[in-house]
């Protein structure tokens, strides 16, 4: 049975997840914790710092400006750390991803197996039609929402930016003179009564419109997201998990590790030899000109990955538009090193 310290417990999430729990023989809820008083039959705490009830997983949703807090809290103890809050800041990212080299992590905007399919589904449509067609994203929610765009919207925009191929920048609704600029994404946010989420993502092209709709009936479908990703992460491993791994099963799924590094390199594109760098499993080009950079160097294991899969791997992104510095790919593994700039797109592309 996995036990979760559930942040934000007096919350609409947290009471969901509180509830769907007890009908769930995987996960229990051991405490709460909420700077709101709130009764329940699991012990409740109003500071993280004061709870010292022994759990499996810390799962929290609650608000932007308390995550730090979580990620201490996970790594003091050793446990694993789920992070349904949206809103959150490229600082706070980066902590989080800081966190997962000691302690599994798991963020994610949205906890429904539909949005997982959509982002997947957003990117394929984004990179067969290509960025002639105009993409715009539209999100409602209900009126008691604090951050807009949602999350999930972002996520959606990340798979369609990472479809084009391209640096699409974000417009954010309209206003006034504002006409549309070609290649750019538009992103809105509906605000309204007890909308759970609905996201919209239109493909505008001449003379015909693909839209791909997600709708959320209730946060029943996030709480149980949660229970689920909740019960996957307790005892793996230290490192970033993703909606595909929790899929797979997480045994022979992919793991995508990266690192920044500086990579040399070569002037030619046949590399004569290779060298190890660093870290075990990591091989560079040898350098044949001193010309060095940072990168970002990102692996991927996947013991389902034969020569061909791995081969395909590399195609697939090339065709997204993506160059590497360096790539290899091999049985099980596939090694890159990319420009830092192109991190977010082949981050998403690949989780
Ligand atoms: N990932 C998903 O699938 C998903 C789904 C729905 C909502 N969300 C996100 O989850 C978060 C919570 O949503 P909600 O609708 O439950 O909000 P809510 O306002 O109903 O609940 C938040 C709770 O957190 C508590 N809280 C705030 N700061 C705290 C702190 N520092 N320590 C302890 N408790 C604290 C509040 O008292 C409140 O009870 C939001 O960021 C929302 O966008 C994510």
């Amino acid at each position: 049975m996995t036990r979760i310290l559930l942040r934000g417990c007096a919350g609409r999430m947290g009471r969901m997840i509180a509830e769907l729990s007890k009908q769930s023989g995987d996960v229990t809820v051991a405490a709460g914790v909420d700077i709101t008083p709130f009764e329940a039959d699991f012990p409740v705490f109003t500071d993280l710092s004061e709870c010292d009830v022994p759990a499996d997983v810390l799962v929290d949703f609650t608000r932007a400006d308390g995550i730090e807090a979580s990620a201490d809290y996970a790594c003091r103890k050793g446990m694993a750390l789920l992070i349904g809050t949206t809103g959150l800041s490229d600082t706070q990212r980066e902590l989080l991803r800081k966190a997962s080299e000691m302690i599994p992590v798991f963020l994610a905007s949205n906890l429904s197996m539909g949005v997982a399919l959509m982002a997947r589904l957003c990117r394929d449509a984004a990179s067969f039609l290509g960025d002639g067609y105009d993409a715009e994203i539209t999100e409602t929610h209900h009126n008691q929402k604090l951050d807009a765009p949602s999350g999930t919207a972002l996520t959606l925009a990340e798979a369609v930016r990472s479809g084009f191929g391209t640096e699409a920048p974000y417009v954010y609704g309209r206003q006034g003179r504002a006409p549309r600029h070609p290649g750019e994404i538009g992103i809105h946010a509906l605000r309204g009564g007890t909308v759970a989420g609905i996201h919209e993502v239109h493909f505008f092209g001449h003379d015909e419109t693909v839209t791909l709709t997600h709708e959320a009936q209730s946060r029943g479908v996030f709480a149980a997201g949660a229970l689920r990703v909740a019960s996957f992460l307790a005892g793996k491993p230290a490192g970033w998990y993703s909606m595909s791994d929790v899929v797979s099963g997480g045994e022979n799924g992919r793991t995508v590790t990266e690192e920044t590094g500086s990579v040399v390199i070569s002037d030619s594109p046949v590399a004569s030899s290779f060298q190890q760098y660093g870290k075990d499993g990591w091989t560079v080009f040898l350098p044949e000109s001193d010309e060095g950079r940072n990168a970002v160097l990102i692996r991927i294991e996947d013991p389902a990955l034969d020569e061909t899969a791995a081969a395909a791997v590399l195609t697939d992104l090339s065709c997204k538009g993506i160059s590497f510095l360096l790539a290899q790919a091999e049985k099980g593994r596939v090694l890159l090193a990319v420009d830092p700039f192109e991190r977010d797109t082949v981050m998403s592309f690949l989780s």
